[in-house]
């Protein structure tokens, strides 16, 4: 499933991320959006074409961020933007993303809330002759999805486990450790993918006894949080906590994002216990500032700077009507199609590589002095 050739690639992508040739802020100056105007022989559009970005609610900070970068670098590169976001739900999405159709989008980027049920908008997408990029989030079921670009999120998933390990052995040379297990919300396609990739280095280790689930809910339907919300996850933690902790203590908590990482640490301080080894993904500053004074152990940087550059970066080949670049082929199968992706590389931060990690961001780097 992972080939070398996808690893090679990836790899160039991060080369690129590092050099500061992904920012978004770049894309102003590659210009190619904006010098066209009349749609290319090939199958190409307008280079002030209107391109359709629909975002799901704001469950985390890489949402909003993506937002306020579709807005401004979309126009930079001679577009005409509508962005919206789906704070009402699934049916606000679908009619966003029919408005934008009915406006003749000409692309339509998506952040799905549930990967499972756009199959009827984005097919009329496709009828009107738009092209369908799911953004971060893919989009299930249907054979009306172009491509897909986000960060790897199996090795989200890999890195968030590693760490979790990793964390616990700095505290505690050799186990037993009792952990517990999160998930984000299953109507999120990313939700199972992250687990899978955790799990995919957990199991083993719960299998030998290393690692210990002590209220036995190791199964991504036990261990999802509905709609990404952290009270959601602060209600399944403070119950975990007096059904399994009254005695035993609790080493590590695997949690699939920082919003939730948070919402853990306060359930198991309100309930008077060791902040344990806490998991997390996204990067976000009140995460950041609780791994520099040692509470939450991990994040994943996952820049939304790179993401949406590489975004605009399709729109731009699909407007001069080339291919845009993709590096996976294998790993993304929709249910009905192996939909043709560009995968980012994501990165683990502790409080160990924090500096080094967002020295080329100018919000978070502050944190780390
Ligand atoms: C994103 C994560 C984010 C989560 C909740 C996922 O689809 O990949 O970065 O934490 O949604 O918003």
């Amino acid at each position: 499933m992972r080939s070398l050739t996808k690893l090679m690639a990836v790899t160039a992508v991060a080369a690129l991320a590092v050099t500061g040739c992904g920012r978004a802020d770049d894309t102003s100056t590659s210009g190619s959006g904006s010098s066209a105007s009349g749609g290319s022989g090939s199958g190409g559009f307008a280079g002030d074409s209107l391109i359709g970005v629909s975002l799901p609610q704001k469950t985390s900070e890489n949402w909003v961020l993506a937002e306020q970068l579709f807005k401004d670098d979309l126009g930079k590169a001679g577009f005409k933007a509508d962005v919206q976001f789906a704070n009402g739900g699934v049916g606000e999405q679908q009619n966003q993303i029919q408005s934008m159709v009915t406006k003749g989008a000409k692309v339509i980027v998506i952040g799905a809330i549930d990967g499972a049920q756009l199959g009827t908008q984005v097919k009329a997408a496709k009828d009107a002759g738009a092209t369908v990029i799911a953004y971060d989030r893919l989009i299930k079921n249907t054979d009306a999805v172009d491509y897909y670009v986000a960060y790897d999120n199996f090795k989200v998933g890999v890195l968030q486990g590693n760490a979790l390990l990793e964390g616990m052995a700095a505290k505690k040379p050799s186990g037993p450790y009792n952990i517990e297990l999160f998930a984000g919300s299953p109507d999120d396609a990313n939700a199972q993918v992250f687990f899978d990739g955790a799990m995919s280095v957990l199991k083993p280790k719960i299998d030998d006894g290393t690692l210990k689930v002590t209220s036995g809910q190791t199964a991504f339907n036990q261990a999802v949080t509905q709609g990404w919300k952290a009270e959601n996850a602060q209600k399944r933690m403070d119950t975990l906590l007096s059904a399994s902790y009254s005695s035993a203590a609790l080493d590590g908590v695997l949690s699939p994002n920082d919003t939730l990482a948070r919402a853990i640490i306060t359930s198991v301080k309100a309930a008077g216990k060791p902040v344990p080894v806490v998991t997390g993904q996204d990067s976000e500053v009140e995460s950041v500032k609780s791994i520099m004074a040692g509470e939450q152990y991990s994040t994943i940087n996952k820049d939304t700077r790179n993401l949406v550059a590489e975004t605009i970066k399709m729109v731009q080949a699909l407007q001069k009507g080339e291919k845009p670049t993709v590096n996976d082929d294998k790993s993304y199968n929709n249910g009905v199609k192996v939909v043709p992706a560009n995968l980012l590389v994501p990165v683990i931060v502790t409080k160990a590589n924090a500096k080094e990690a967002y020295a080329n961001d100018p919000t978070l780097s502050k944190l780390t002095q």
